[in-house]
């Protein structure tokens, strides 16, 4: 695993964004893993600019989405799918129906799950996998204390996701679903890169159980720790309980 500290969250997408247009120039149609959240947001706004400048096309990318919040109806504002549609896929020139998620309006989520697993495995899973971090070190929704071998799943959200993410719901914990489809850890781990972004303080203690920790399921995000080809981005905030 490689750590990058960058002064800025502008620099982060800067670096990030290189590691996209190196993909999508040797792989028109490649595979590309998305997270949700505030993390990848200069990310996007400066894959958006570079697709209107010319360097780099989205026209024959798939992307497939980490997870998905339960219990939010089709179109609201803060499901993921319509966050990816408004943050990246309908700025670019992605095909529409080129992203996809796991079906959480599904009667049956188990089998949502499956179909989802089974759909990224026929594809040959993700080239790169975007991901931020939860403050409990959760990547994906995959909370602290499941299993490090977890495939796409329903799970649970913390407490304290819920509370991180009620700034999106008017700050109402209560509008906060509690439950989610997620790729799991096993999932993420099939993608040949993976390009974990962070930034702030509140992020400090989980990049510091990332770098310096044992792998272990309560800080789920460790497991980046067996991948061959993990970067890790960071502002000095996000780096600052590093020893
Ligand atoms: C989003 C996701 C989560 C977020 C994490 C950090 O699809 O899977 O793991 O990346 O909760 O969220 P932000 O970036 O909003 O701090």
């Amino acid at each position: 695993m490689k750590l990058v500290i960058l002064d800025t969250a502008e620099a982060i997408a800067q670096r990030a964004a290189d590691e996209i247009e190196a993909l999508l120039t040797a792989k028109p149609n490649a595979i590309l893993g998305t997270a949700t959240g505030s993390s990848p947001l200069p990310l996007y706004d400066e894959l958006t600019a570079r697709c209107a400048a010319g360097r780099i096309s989205f026209a024959e990318v798939t992307g497939f989405m980490l997870d998905e919040y339960v219990g939010l109806p089709e179109g609201h504002p803060e499901r993921y799918a319509t966050f990816m549609e408004t943050n990246l896929r309908s700025r670019v020139d992605m095909r529409p129906g080129a992203l996809h998620g796991p079906n959480a309006l599904a009667e049956d989520l188990q089998a949502a799950c499956q179909e989802y697993e089974e759909q990224m495995a026929a594809a040959g899973y993700c080239d790169l996998q975007i991901l931020g971090i939860g403050t409990d070190g959760h990547i994906g929704f995959n909370e602290p204390g499941g299993p490090l071998d977890s495939r796409t799943h329903v799970d649970v959200l913390t407490e304290q996701t819920r509370r991180d993410n009620a700034r999106f719901f008017n700050d109402d914990i209560e509008a906060v679903p509690t439950h989610c489809l997620t790729q799991g850890l096993a999932t993420i781990m099939e993608a040949r890169k993976l390009l974990l972004i962070a930034t702030g303080e509140g992020k400090a203690q989980a990049i510091r159980e990332l770098v310096e920790g044992e792998i272990s399921a309560e800080w789920p995000a460790t497991v980046m720790q067996g991948h061959d080809d993990a970067l890790v981005l960071v502002d000095p905030a996000a780096a600052s309980l590093l020893t």
